[in-house]
C-alpha cells in the first residue's frame, strides 16, 4: 500500500478529501498534519480530530504552522465558516489522536519510520512542507511525490491569478516548487470543472451517516451551489492519487510569483517555454468530469461507519 501523509486545513472540501483517503483500501494514511489556512490552526486541528474520530479511524493528527512564512494573509472563514467546519454538530472527538509534536517533526518522523517512500498530499497552504524541506533537506530522497491541490493554469480565487493555497503562503509554495521532488499540481482549473451535480448532492444525503454529514457541510459551503454544482477542490487531489487515469497532464516548469503588483501567489505555468527552465511539475490540465463524479459517489456510498 502506498504510504500517504495528508497536510490539510479543514475546511469543508478538505473534510471530504480526508474521508476519501481514509476509506481507501489502496493507501495507508500515516499521519494528518494541519496547517493554518482556511481558518486558524486551533480550529483546523480540532476539525481534523473531529473528522478522524467521526470516521472511526485511528490516524494520528499533528498540529502545524500557525501562519504563512513571511506575510500576513487573509483566511477563508468567509467561505468555510468561523470554525472552518460549520454546519454539522460533531460528537465527542478523540483527543488521544493528537500527537505531542509539531507537525513538521511528526511528518519527518513518519517519513523516516517508513521503509518505502511516502507521498505527501498537500491540500492546504504549503507552509509545513516548506519548513520540512528547510529543516530536513535530506528528506527529499524519502518523498515519492507531492500532490498539491493548489495553483491554477488560468485565473485565481485568492487574487486575480493566485489560487488560495498558494496565495496564502507564496514563499512556502516557492520553496516547494523549487525542490527537486516530483510534484503534481491539481489546480483550481480542475476543481472548477469537477463539479458535483445537484442530483448527486441529494443522493449523497441519503447514502449513509457520512453522506448526511457531508450534505450538512455542503449547505454552508459556498464554493459553488446546490443549484449549479459544488466544487470539491481538495478531493480532486485524492482523485489524482487514486485515479490518475481521469486526468490529462502536461509536464512543464512552474514558478511562483512573489513580487507581483496584483499577482503575488500566481502559478506561472510555463507551457510555452518563456522561462526556459526544465519541467519541474506535472500539471493537470483536464479531468474526466463524469468519471470523477462516478468515482466520488461510489466512494461515499461505501463509507460505512
Ligand atoms: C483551496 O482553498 C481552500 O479554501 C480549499 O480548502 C482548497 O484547499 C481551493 O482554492
Ligand atoms: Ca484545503
Amino acid at each position: 500500500k502506498r504510504k500517504i501523509i495528508i497536510d490539510t486545513d479543514p475546511g469543508i472540501d478538505d473534510a471530504i478529501a480526508i474521508a476519501l483517503a481514509l476509506f481507501s483500501e489502496e493507501i495507508e494514511v500515516k499521519l494528518i498534519s494541519t496547517v493554518a489556512g482556511n481558518v486558524g490552526i486551533n480550529y483546523v486541528t480540532e476539525n481534523a480530530l473531529k473528522l478522524v474520530s467521526f470516521f472511526k479511524k485511528e490516524v494520528a493528527v499533528a498540529r502545524g504552522a500557525t501562519g504563512p512564512l513571511v506575510r500576513q494573509s487573509k483566511d477563508a472563514s468567509s467561505i468555510h465558516g468561523k470554525t472552518g467546519l460549520e454546519g454539522y454538530a460533531f460528537e465527542e472527538w478523540n483527543e488521544r489522536l493528537l500527537v505531542d509534536q509539531h507537525a513538521v517533526n511528526a511528518i519527518y518522523q513518519a517519513i523516516i519510520a517508513s521503509e518505502e517512500k511516502t507521498t505527501l498530499l498537500a491540500i492546504g497552504p504549503l507552509t509545513n512542507i516548506a519548513l520540512l524541506l528547510k529543516l530536513y533537506p535530506q528528506i527529499e530522497n524519502q518523498i515519492e511525490e507531492i500532490i498539491i491541490m493548489g495553483g491554477s493554469i488560468d485565473r485565481g480565487n485568492y487574487n486575480v491569478y493566485a489560487e488560495f493555497n498558494i496565495g496564502y503562503d507564496p514563499e512556502a509554495a516557492k520553496i516547494v516548487f523549487d525542490s527537486a521532488i516530483k510534484k503534481t499540481m491539481v489546480g483550481l482549473n480542475i476543481g472548477l470543472k469537477a463539479l458535483i451535480k445537484p442530483e448527486a448532492s441529494e443522493e449523497i444525503k441519503t447514502m449513509n451517516k457520512v453522506g448526511d454529514m457531508f450534505y450538512s457541510l455542503f449547505k454552508k459551503y459556498r464554493g459553488g451551489s446546490f443549484e449549479e454544482g459544488l466544487t470539491m477542490f481538495d478531493s480532486t487531489a485524492v482523485a489524482y492519487l487514486l485515479r490518475p487515469d481521469l486526468f490529462t497532464v502536461v509536464d512543464t516548469y512552474v514558478d511562483i510569483e512573489l513580487t507581483g503588483q496584483h499577482t503575488t501567489g500566481a502559478t506561472l505555468v510555463d507551457f510555452n517555454g518563456h522561462i526556459s527552465n526544465e519541467a519541474n511539475t506535472t500539471v493537470c490540465i483536464d479531468i474526466d468530469e463524469a468519471g470523477f463524479n462516478k468515482w466520488f459517489l461510489e466512494n461515499i456510498r461505501h463509507m460505512d461507519i
